[in-house]
């Protein structure tokens, strides 16, 4: 989704601002822009489309100047043009605002505005914050108080960086339900929307909360809440390297990231569930025994890859401890009047900590009273903070748009949070937890068994790359598997596929099976086997080639396929983390074959920050 970037220092702002977007380039964006104050006045480019078409114009007309705004735009308002693009100007470049999130009554402002005479230019709800400042300003306000007053005007989500003519040393920052960071340096300061934009600059950040301003310049960062009083907020150290968001000699991020996945779990189980340890090292979550008793249900919310990463939980929690667990996505939990109250568990998953519809779930349940866990990979997001209870995964900044690392991780973090809460009921005993700790660390071993098959997945890819039609099927947990596998195949590949629990599949959609179809059929549930295989058979006696996911030593059903791909042998709760990678791989390499963009899959974004 859109990214944000700032800078005040002694350097050329341009460089930096560029180079932060370059680093933001992941989130998904159809359009960019800077603005740089040069002392004098504000200078503005902007172009539709990719940054080297904005950097192409910098090199025809350099800008120059120490402070300065970027922006890369996810187009929300007004289609992606070189005037809908942000920075947006007040009238006459008194003001320059970049904005990521949404204006909900930019309209009302508009008509106000426009009757006092102020001109629009672009579409976009962002130019109304500009112009607004700007009346503030020029009724005799000073830049900071004009900042206030606009926000105590607008309404929705936003992640504001504000320039003005009259103050060439100074960059506002203001957040509302976006994600903003100001990161401090020696002698100059920066914003950011992500981490990874300042990380080679500074690891000093201060997490803006929702309704704070930034006072920023190249020496001192004021932060002030809504009342304008000012807060002392405690510095956070990043703690990964920047390494950790580059490529680091992989084509993409997302193969990185695939191959990331046996060291993430390895960490993550070793910190939870150390050696010699037989109960799970919860830190982070203040749920215990008396808690889970009283809870009447739970529900696990999220959106995208999360939510099926939730479903997973669901069956895990369920099934060990007894308590009624409903997953839903967060767009569609959000307004069907869930029943919650102070015997409710949420658990809401996400990557960012930032989407938006989750992180409106998790409010409207605290405002029930219901107590909310988070499964959260960015540390000091959104999400991370407003929760009760937060479960760490810890994978490292995911910079692919197409999530793996983090749905691999979310999973294991899933499954420990299930067996805590079922230990912690008294559901089973040590030498039970021992045994399923045995087969939670061998999943990073098993993991790697894959990736270094993964000439198996790419040589299936260029086979079937040419599929039009793509269903995934299973049952069980292999149907959530199925469902994730088939989401990243539309996501990079652009493959229209659907996932089935298999047997539904006779319910209707098994009037599109014919022989142009591929059906892939994960079975790695044994007690589901024979089931789904007489699924395998109805489609196969349609015409459909099927590629089948199965475990090692599972080979009487291969007369019935045309491909298997083996997945180590593993336990019913760790076989939905194995199968998820070669789905992975097979997606990464269809879509290599087809050359889609793979880290920047055309009309997504990574953090969707708006509803
Ligand atoms: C977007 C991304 C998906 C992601 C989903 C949820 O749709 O493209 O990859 O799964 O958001 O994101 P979250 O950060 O909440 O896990």
């Amino acid at each position: 989704m859109c990214g944000i970037v700032g800078y005040v220092g002694p350097s050329q702002a341009p460089t930096i601002l560029m180079d932060g977007l370059k680093r933001l380039e992941y989130r998904g964006y159809d359009s960019a822009g800077i603005a740089v104050h040069d002392g004098n006045r504000i200078n503005m480019l902007k172009a539709k489309g990719k940054l080297i078409n904005l950097a192409e114009k910098l090199k025809e007309n350099p800008v120059k100047g120490t402070l300065g705004i970027g922006h890369t735009r996810w187009a929300t308002h007004g289609a992606p043009s070189d005037i809908n693009s942000h920075p947006q100007l007040s009238g006459d470049s008194v003001i320059a605002v970049v904005h990521n999130g949404i204006i909900e009554n930019y309209l009302d402002i508009k008509e106000e505005l426009s009757q006092k005479g102020y001109k629009f230019v672009s579409e976009t709800d962002t130019e109304t914050v500009a112009h607004l400042i700007d009346f503030y300003y020029k009724s005799g306000m000073g830049f900071f108080e004009s900042v206030f007053k606009t926000l105590e005007r607008i309404e929705g989500a936003y992640a504001l960086g504000i320039l003005c003519k009259d103050y060439p040393d100074t960059l506002i920052a203001a957040r509302k339900n976006c994600p903003l960071v100001v990161g401090k340096g020696q002698g100059e300061n920066f914003i950011a929307s992500d981490i990874p934009a300042i990380l080679h600059h500074t690891r000093d950040v201060y997490f803006l909360d929702d309704n704070e301003i930034a006072v920023i310049k190249a020496d001192s960062i004021k932060i002030y809440d809504r009342n304008q009083n000012e807060v002392q907020r405690d510095i956070y150290n990043v703690k990964w390297d920047i390494d950790a968001a580059e490529k680091g000699g992989y084509e993409h991020f997302m193969i990185k990231e695939i191959n990331e996945q046996p060291k993430i779990i390895q960490d993550l189980v070793e910190r939870r569930m150390p050696e010699g340890r037989d109960t799970i090292d919860m830190s982070g979550i203040k749920l215990r025994k008396e808690n889970i008793q009283n809870l009447s249900r739970i529900y696990i919310v999220a959106c995208g890859t999360a939510y099926h990463a939730g479903l997973i939980g669901k069956s895990l929690i369920e099934k060990l401890t007894r308590i009624p667990v409903i997953a839903d996505v967060a767009s569609e939990f959000r307004y069907r009047d869930p029943v919650l109250d102070e015997k409710t568990l949420l658990i809401v998953v996400s990557q960012s900590g930032e989407t938006a519809d989750t992180l409106e779930a998790l409010k409207m349940a605290k405002r029930s009273g219901a107590r909310v866990m988070a499964v959260v990979n960015a540390v000091g997001s959104s999400i991370a903070r407003e929760a009760d209870d937060v479960f760490y995964i810890l994978a490292g900044p995911e910079i692919s748009v197409a999530s793996t690392k983090a749905f691999t991780a979310q999973v294991v973090a899933m499954e420990l949070i299930a067996l805590s809460m079922a230990q912690e009921l008294g559901k089973f005993s040590t030498e039970q937890f021992n045994k399923i700790k045995e087969e939670i660390y061998s999943v990073p071993s098993s993991i790697s068994k894959i990736l270094q098959k993964s000439s198996v997945e790419k040589a299936l890819a260029e086979k079937y790359s040419g599929s039009s039609n793509v269903f995934f099927i299973g049952r069980g947990l292999d149907y959530i598997v199925s469902m994730e596998g088939s989401l990243k195949l539309k996501e990079i590949a652009y493959l229209h596929s659907e996932a089935y629990a298999a047997g539904e599949l006779k319910h209707g959609p098994i009037a599109m099976i014919d022989e142009n179809t591929l059906v892939i059929a994960v079975l790695t549930q044994e007690e589901l086997f024979e089931k789904t295989l007489s699924n395998i058979k109805e489609v196969k006696a349609r015409g459909a080639k099927v590629l089948a996911v199965a475990m090692e030593g599972k080979s009487e059903f291969k007369g019935e396929v045309d491909d298997v791909i083996y997945i180590p042998r593993s336990s019913w709760m760790t076989a939905p983390i194995l199968a998820a990678v070669p789905a992975q791989l097979f997606a990464y390499y269809v879509a290599y074959c087809l050359g889609t963009d793979i880290d920047q899959p055309r009309n997504l974004a990574k953090s969707v920050t708006v509803e």
